[in-house]
């Protein structure tokens, strides 16, 4: 058994119906699958382990989609009793579910905490009707109020909410009143996503036939600069370039993914990673389904990663984070002098950072931290 913490994920491909914006593989209207997806996922599960080994320590799962909070307790908890008899469990520290607003009744909260959920990561994305209608959301300002409450009053201590800025249509002043909407609830952790164009959405194809204009580039930093400022005077610490948290509330989970710690994955289009190689399931709900009964993995495709991958995934994923990269992995995946690598580098971007062992952007060089990352690729 390896030292090294690990997190497992289970994709829920079902929404009831498809924001215009979202690339995450999921599809409406076949909720009516849902009991038996919950069987495949499990038989995905024995598939897996009876060809593989997961020698790590678990300490996260996450339920995410799609919209797992349209699970009840007893699916999740089947799940879960099918990973149990492959893995242990009891160190699990972080176990979240994503739970879409105004779909989910106090009962079901309740039933989620009584099997061990112990957090829930709220998709707000705004608190203007107009604006969520516009993204294709279901629920409105009100829904989202209400299910925070239900699961703060159901027993709730850890809870996310997501919003999103940089919507058409937005004004500066929309987004400050939401951050402030938001912090007033006193989440213990916000993601601040901006909307992103992503090609295969609603929104790609609107923004292509010039139906839809996106918000300037300036507009979109004074959104992110606000944020940052706002949230920190709030006391919310910015650990990743679009997560904030109370202290001690990062999200754990995340952070496997972000420091290239290994994880494991079940359900279509979920991705997996042992530290020496990367795979990804079908992400077709049918082909996925005729794979299992098959009693074959739905593996798409898998990738085997290089040191200079390793190397770049690291600085990736670490300048965007505030702790930065940690040298020693660095060096693990580098053949030259690190020092060398990182006189040269610092030289070149104001607001690159190394100390007590780490290579870190300051707050305000995180804006660019992906440019920055590409430059500094090997
Ligand atoms: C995969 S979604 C699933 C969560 C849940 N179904 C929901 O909609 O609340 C997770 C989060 O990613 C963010 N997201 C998804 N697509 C995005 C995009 N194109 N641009 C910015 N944020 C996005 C949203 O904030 C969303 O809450
Ligand atoms: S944003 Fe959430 S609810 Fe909307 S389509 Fe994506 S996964 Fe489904």
């Amino acid at each position: 058994m390896h030292n090294l913490k690990a997190g497992i994920y289970i994709h829920i491909p079902f929404c009831h119906a498809k924001c215009i914006y979202c690339d995450f593989y999921s599809v409406a209207d076949r909720n009516d699958e849902i009991p038996e997806f919950v069987d495949l996922i499990c038989t995905e599960i024995d598939l897996f382990f009876t060809k593989n080994e997961a020698p790590w320590h678990f300490d996260t799962i996450f339920f995410g989609g799609g919209t797992p909070s349209l699970l009840e307790a007893s699916s999740i908890e089947k799940i879960i009793s099918t990973l149990n008899k492959y893995l242990d469990l009891s160190n699990i520290e972080e176990f979240t579910v994503e739970t879409n607003p105004g779909e989910i009744e106090y009962n079901r909260l309740k039933d989620f905490l009584s099997i061990g959920v112990n957090r829930l990561s709220l998709g707000f994305q705004s608190f203007d009707d107009n604006l969520l209608s516009f993204l294709g959301r279901l629920h409105s300002s009100k829904d989202c109020i209400k299910t925070y409450e239900n699961a703060r009053k159901a027993g709730f201590g850890n809870i996310n909410a997501d919003l999103i800025f940089d919507i058409p249509g937005q004004t500066i002043e929309r987004w400050k009143q939401d951050l402030k909407t938001l912090v007033e609830l006193e989440p213990e952790h916000i993601s601040t996503y901006s909307l992103t164009v992503e090609k295969q959405t609603n929104l790609f194809k609107l923004v292509q036939a010039g139906r839809v204009t996106m918000p300037s580039e300036t507009l979109d930093i004074s959104m992110y600069t606000h944020s940052l400022d706002f949230l920190k005077q709030k006391k919310y610490l910015q650990y990743e370039i679009s997560n904030h948290s109370k202290e001690d509330y990062t999200c754990k989970h995340n952070l496997h993914y972000w420091k290239n710690d290994p994880y494991i994955s079940f359900g279509p289009s979920a991705h997996s990673y042992d530290m020496n190689k990367r795979w990804w399931n079908i992400n077709n709900l049918t082909q996925y389904s005729k794979s299992i009964k098959n009693n074959e993995l739905p593996i798409q495709n898998e990738e085997l990663l290089t040191d200079k991958d390793h190397f770049n995934e690291l600085i990736f994923n670490g300048l965007r984070m505030q702790s930065g990269v940690k040298i020693e992995n660095l060096e693990k995946y580098y053949n030259d002098s690190i020092t060398d690598y990182i006189d040269l580098n610092m030289k070149k971007w104001d607001g690159l950072n190394y100390e007590n062992g780490f290579f870190f952007l300051d707050d305000n060089a995180r804006l660019l931290a992906d440019e920055i990352a590409s430059d500094l690729f090997i």
